[in-house]
């Protein structure tokens, strides 16, 4: 049992998964996640406020035992992706007068996902205040964060915004609250980047939503909770914000070293002059501390050899994800080599669709790279470096 005591009557109750490596198949977790759910005890009702991932059923189960949960009033559910809602048929199978709170959106979307029965749902609207009984539960839309459903619950008395996803980091650590602010920040920066950034618009919107909301506690459903709010949501406006970092994110792969040759010198030449570069070797890096760098860049200068008449593929990742994940960048490049021919760089344009930044013109060498592909190099470099200066939403 591992009940956290957050309040009186206000206790977490979900479940850590410290070996969980992958989220969607797709996201590395290097310090697994929790599943975070929230009990809550009125002077009349009890409250859960999300539950669990169906493989940590059990834990959510012995959590409601070890309080002596005999009722269950009602189920809030924030988010319908099945981390958070999968344990909701067993959560009513053993407490089947639990009613379902949730908006119309999510609603449909647990019926979908979880088959779910209709009688089950009580369906609350944007900005709604439920009394129950002592306690003031507001509910309030937060669309795409990262899905389209998701709201959050802000409990008035105690002061404690409950936002699900919104603010999470996949950290699964013993303490309830945040203890490392380091670690913390890196692992909420991670969450945001792989999946908050592409949401950058809407998030924006929510910040100024809750700015003059009265908040003690910021309860998510991933990672350590905070109470000190500030600290993330600083982080948050300024991750959102439009303003870049004079910063270059390299992403490359070579076969035979051409590439890898131009992407040292142009790497060195910005060095030289003090410019911030980031290069990731896309055969080894762990793409959460690319989306990570992606964060605050100003540029993006892809490297990639010339393969079957295209980028390489694990360039063609890099750039479809670029692209996906929305980043603030405002200027984009290619460096990289060829044998004989093909059409890489317009490839890597058409993958790149969503960047409405500068494109600056290429550097690709036939072979290795020749003392004019170097001076080519340089000269990028020193572009960007202007570039960067002074302009509209970078940084000074
Ligand atoms: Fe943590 Fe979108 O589920």
């Amino acid at each position: 049992m591992a009940v956290k005591k957050i309040k009186e009557g206000i206790f977490e109750v979900g479940a850590p998964h410290y070996d969980r490596e992958l989220f969607d198949e797709l996201i590395p977790l290097p310090d697994g996640t929790t599943y975070n759910a929230y009990l809550i005890r009125t002077d009349g009702e009890t409250i859960l406020l999300d539950t669990v991932d169906p493989v940590k059923t059990e834990r959510l189960m012995k959590n409601l035992d070890a309080l002596d949960v005999e009722n269950i009033d009602y189920l809030i559910s924030h988010h319908a992706e099945q981390d958070h809602s999968g344990s909701i048929p067993a959560v009513l199978d053993k407490y089947p007068e639990a009613k379902v709170l949730t908006n119309k959106k999510c609603k449909g979307m647990l019926i979908d996902h979880l088959e779910i029965p209709e009688d089950k749902f009580q369906v609350v609207e944007d900005g709604e205040e439920m009394t129950i009984g002592d306690k003031t539960f507001k509910f309030m839309d937060m669309p795409w964060v990262h899905w389209p459903e998701t709201m959050v619950t802000y409990l008035e008395e105690d002061k404690i915004l409950f936002s699900c996803d919104f603010f999470g980091s996949h950290l699964a650590v013993s303490n309830l609250f945040v203890k490392d602010k380091k670690k913390a920040y890196l692992s909420a920066k991670r969450y945001y980047a792989e999946i908050m950034m592409p949401f950058r618009t809407p998030i924006k919107g929510h910040l100024e939503r809750i700015d003059d909301m009265e908040i003690d506690i910021i309860a998510t459903s991933h990672g350590p909770i905070y109470d000190e709010p500030e600290f993330i949501l600083d982080a948050y406006k300024e991750w959102v914000s439009d303003t870049a970092k004079p910063e270059v994110v390299v992403p490359y792969v070579s076969m035979h070293g051409s590439t890898d040759k131009m992407v040292e010198h142009f790497v060195d030449h910005l060095t030289e002059q003090d410019f911030k570069v980031m290069p990731f070797n896309l055969t080894t890096t762990d793409l959460g501390e690319l989306a990570m760098a992606l964060v605050d860049a100003s540029t993006v200068v892809i490297g990639t050899p010339t393969v079957l008449a295209g980028p390489h593929p694990k360039a063609v990742n890099a750039a479809y994800l670029a692209n996906a994940l929305r980043p603030k960048m405002k200027f984009a490049s290619i460096i990289g080599s060829y044998g004989w021919g093909g059409r890489m760089p317009q490839t890597i344009k058409d993958l790149l669709k969503s960047f409405n930044g500068e494109f600056i013109e290429p550097v690709i060498a036939r072979g290795h790279p020749s003392e004019d592909d170097f001076k080519s190099l340089e000269e990028l470099a020193d572009k960007i470096i202007k570039m960067n200066d002074g302009s509209e939403g970078v940084e000074g």
